[in-house]
């Protein structure tokens, strides 16, 4: 993969190196308050997670981070830009894998990727190299010719990830993205988020209710419940606040044993 030196900031990126910060967000679908009044903030660098049971408000929060969604009330900045007044901005600045797949089947990867790289406006002569790169990368330059549609879950899911770092984002949002993959295409991906992390520097924000997961690759967590957070730090501090020696009870005791639909 390339070298992540030529990203482009905001000019009015945040000097505080918060590069998600978000006060009082509250989402309401028809009466359902999907996001019921949460405040974070995430620093540049980090891995944080969100985790909470199915219907907690995971993808309703990450649908109005990636502004696919409009709040109903709050204010949420990424990169230092509003996400209602200055969505191109925050666009740009964001890769995004979404919880269901998204690539266009009737396309090839190559043809997937170079849409993406028009679409956020990678410069003409990079576009085949970086597509190279990142398809080498992940295993799949030789099936480049090949409809999205011949592949397994996890291939178009190793195309998804890489598709969202294409324009070289400073933060990678993930929506359950390892959910219903096999255990080897789960660790690739895990190995692969950790190195853009690491030595690309790139902010990972991702949600799962793979408590596993969590536990070995999120350096801060949220556990979100019913569209609220109800405990937020490093996993050790969530386990010290809740005197649980593991992240799998501390989720219990905060989210309670009853089971969701
Ligand atoms: N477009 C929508 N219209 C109505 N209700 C929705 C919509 N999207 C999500 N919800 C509801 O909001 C709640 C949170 O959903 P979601 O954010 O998808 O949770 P999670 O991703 O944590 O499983 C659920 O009760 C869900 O049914
Ligand atoms: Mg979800």
């Amino acid at each position: 993969m390339n070298s992540q030196g030529n990203v482009s900031r905001p000019d009015n990126h945040p000097e505080n190196d918060k590069v998600i910060e978000v006060s009082h967000l509250t989402k309401d679908f028809n009466g359902i308050t999907a996001v019921d009044n949460i405040s974070f903030t995430v620093q540049e660098g980090d891995i944080f997670a969100f985790l909470g049971p199915n219907g907690a408000g995971k993808s309703t929060a990450i649908k109005i981070l990636t502004t696919i969604l409009r709040p109903t009330a709050g204010k949420i900045v990424v990169n230092g830009c509003d996400v209602i007044k200055d969505e191109h901005r925050v666009r740009e600045s964001i890769g995004v894998v979404f919880q269901e797949h998204t690539l266009d089947t009737e396309l090839t990867a190559y043809e997937n990727l170079y849409y993406h790289c028009v679409l956020y406006k990678v410069p003409r002569k990079e576009r085949k190299d970086r597509i190279e790169t990142m398809l080498n990368h992940i295993g799949l330059w030789e099936r480049r010719n090949h409809l999205v549609k011949t592949f397994s879950g996890g291939m178009k899911r190793r195309v998804e990830i890489v598709r969202g770092l294409l324009h070289y984002p400073r933060i990678l949002i993930l929506d359950e993205p390892t959910s219903g993959l096999d255990a080897q295409t789960r660790f690739f991906l895990w190995n692969h988020i950790e190195e853009v992390n690491s030595e690309y520097k790139v902010t990972i924000f991702l949600t799962s209710h793979n408590l596993e997961e969590i536990e070995k690759v999120s350096r801060h967590t949220a556990i979100i419940d019913k569209g609220r957070i109800l405990s937020i730090g490093s996993n050790q501090e969530i386990m010290e606040k809740t005197r649980t020696g593991s992240l799998e009870k501390a989720f219990l005791e905060i989210t309670g044993y009853s089971i969701r639909n």
